[in-house]
């Protein structure tokens, strides 16, 4: 009874981690941000100019720095896929990065005081220099297309201490693939 139930535990969570995965399935439509801001916790009322660098980066508890990413999605009838398919451009520490919604596209001025707030948690991701980053949690990077053009906000964050990545964002980072 004792190993029947063990299996049955073990059939599960392999088929809970596997509905856990992104699909990865190519999609027609690659989307990369169309705006991202820089916002810093040692700058709180500080409004950065939209940036080609993102950044998320954490020292000693602090210092933390967070990039606002705003994406603008056409309308289509699959679902939309966060991925990291691209080398970072530096990566120090556990180089991991966490992705949240926001409940509003960012825009200029926004400031680590100021700006839309964040709402979920969609996932974690591994980065690293030398490769794509991996999906570490997969809450919601996987979401069903919008019906009309619809501008879509997101956060990075840190997740541990001591940690720094950055990446370009034209030409790669976080993307949507959509379709
Ligand atoms: C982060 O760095 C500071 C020194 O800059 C150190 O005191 C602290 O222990 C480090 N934290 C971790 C988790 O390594």
């Amino acid at each position: 009874m004792k190993l029947t139930l063990v299996a049955a535990v073990s059939v599960l969570s392999t088929l809970a981690s596997g509905l856990a995965l992104p699909d990865l399935t190519p999609r027609s439509t690659v989307i990369h941000p169309s705006i991202a801001i820089l916002i810093k916790q040692d700058y709180p009322t500080t409004a950065f100019p939209p940036t080609n660098t993102a950044e998320t980066s954490r020292s000693n508890q602090l210092h933390e720095v967070r990039t606002l990413l705003g994406y603008e999605v056409p309308p289509c009838t699959g679902t939309c896929t966060f991925s990291f398919p691209t080398a970072a451009t530096t990566a120090t520490g556990s180089a991991q990065v966490q992705l949240f919604s926001t409940i509003q596209y960012p825009q200029s001025g926004n400031t680590w005081n100021s700006k839309p707030s964040t709402n979920q948690e969609l996932g974690a991701f591994q980065t690293s220099t030398t490769g794509a980053a991996t999906v570490m949690q997969n809450f919601g990077l996987t979401f069903a297309c919008p019906t009309t053009n619809t501008k879509l906000g997101f956060e990075t964050h840190p997740v541990n201490d001591n940690d720094s990545v950055t990446w370009d964002v034209p030409t790669g980072g976080f993307i949507l693939t959509c379709g």
